[in-house]
């Protein structure tokens, strides 16, 4: 099998980009997309030439490191994929993939197809976090919890915090990211201590880290890998009023 990569080459955050066309052939329909550009990379080394920047970290779709966009979609052609679990039959023998880096403010370009998603980390530092007393752990069934909060929790939890939703938005927006976090947390007894400061506290640190606000296109529900529901960035807002007029 045979394609040309279309790839955005960028040196760093400073410099100025732009796209360079890649044929590579000796590829297989079984060959992951990431095993692509490892190969790609392989034979830029024999060339002696500048081997191309991406993240990853699983290769199977649980750390949220690989995101790109392919073809102008985040993750690729496929609906709740990581780029990571994408295969190359895929493609057509052949065709041309554009792959670039996503595309947002907060998202600095650190090098070719690499972002720096540290504005991300940031959210988290003001609330993903519970307060529990140390020491043996607890009986599992001491608190609880009704089947369908589970479930809704467990659903914003599988956010893998990839930055697809960013990267998709037209505002840059981080909604689906934070709600899915406050979400979580929010919704399980042991995430109530902080509830209204965690809910404020994040979308706080969501503006100043630059991203855009939410108009509810739905753009970021379609392209996330996770299936994660708009209905959390209701619920975030709701959530906000709520803390700050009542507590
Ligand atoms: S909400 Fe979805 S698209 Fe956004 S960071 Fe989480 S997993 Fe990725
Ligand atoms: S490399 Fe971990 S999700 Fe893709």
């Amino acid at each position: 099998m045979k394609v040309i990569f279309k790839i955005w080459r960028q040196e760093n955050t400073n410099t100025k980009g732009n796209f360079q066309s890649y044929e590579v052939d000796e590829l297989t329909e079984d060959m992951s997309f990431l095993e692509a550009l490892d190969h790609l990379n392989e034979v830029l080394v024999t060339k002696n030439e500048k081997t191309i920047a991406y993240e990853y970290d699983c290769r199977e779709g649980i750390c949220g490191q690989c995101g790109v966009f392919i073809n102008g979609r985040a993750h690729g052609p496929h609906d709740n994929m990581t780029t990571c679990q994408l295969h190359m039959r895929s493609f057509r023998d052949g065709e041309t993939i554009v792959v670039e880096p996503w595309r947002a403010s907060a998202f600095p370009i650190v090098k070719d197809l690499v972002v720096d998603r540290s504005s991300f980390d940031n959210i988290i530092e003001q609330g993903a976090y519970i307060s529990a007393k140390t020491g043996t752990a607890p009986e599992a069934n001491s608190i609880l919890v009704r089947k369908e909060i589970v479930d809704k929790a467990m659903d914003a939890a599988a956010c893998i915090g990839c930055g697809a939703c960013v990267a998709t938005c037209k505002n840059s927006s981080a909604a689906l990211f934070t709600s899915a976090k406050i979400n979580h947390l929010n919704s399980l007894p042991q995430g109530k201590q902080e509830a209204s400061k965690r809910v404020l506290e994040m979308t706080k640190q969501m503006e100043l880290e630059g991203f855009g606000s939410c108009t509810f296109t739905g753009a970021c529900e379609v392209e996330c890998p996770e299936g994660i529901s708009i209905i959390n960035i209701a619920e975030m807002n709701a959530r906000r009023t709520k803390a700050k007029w009542i507590g």
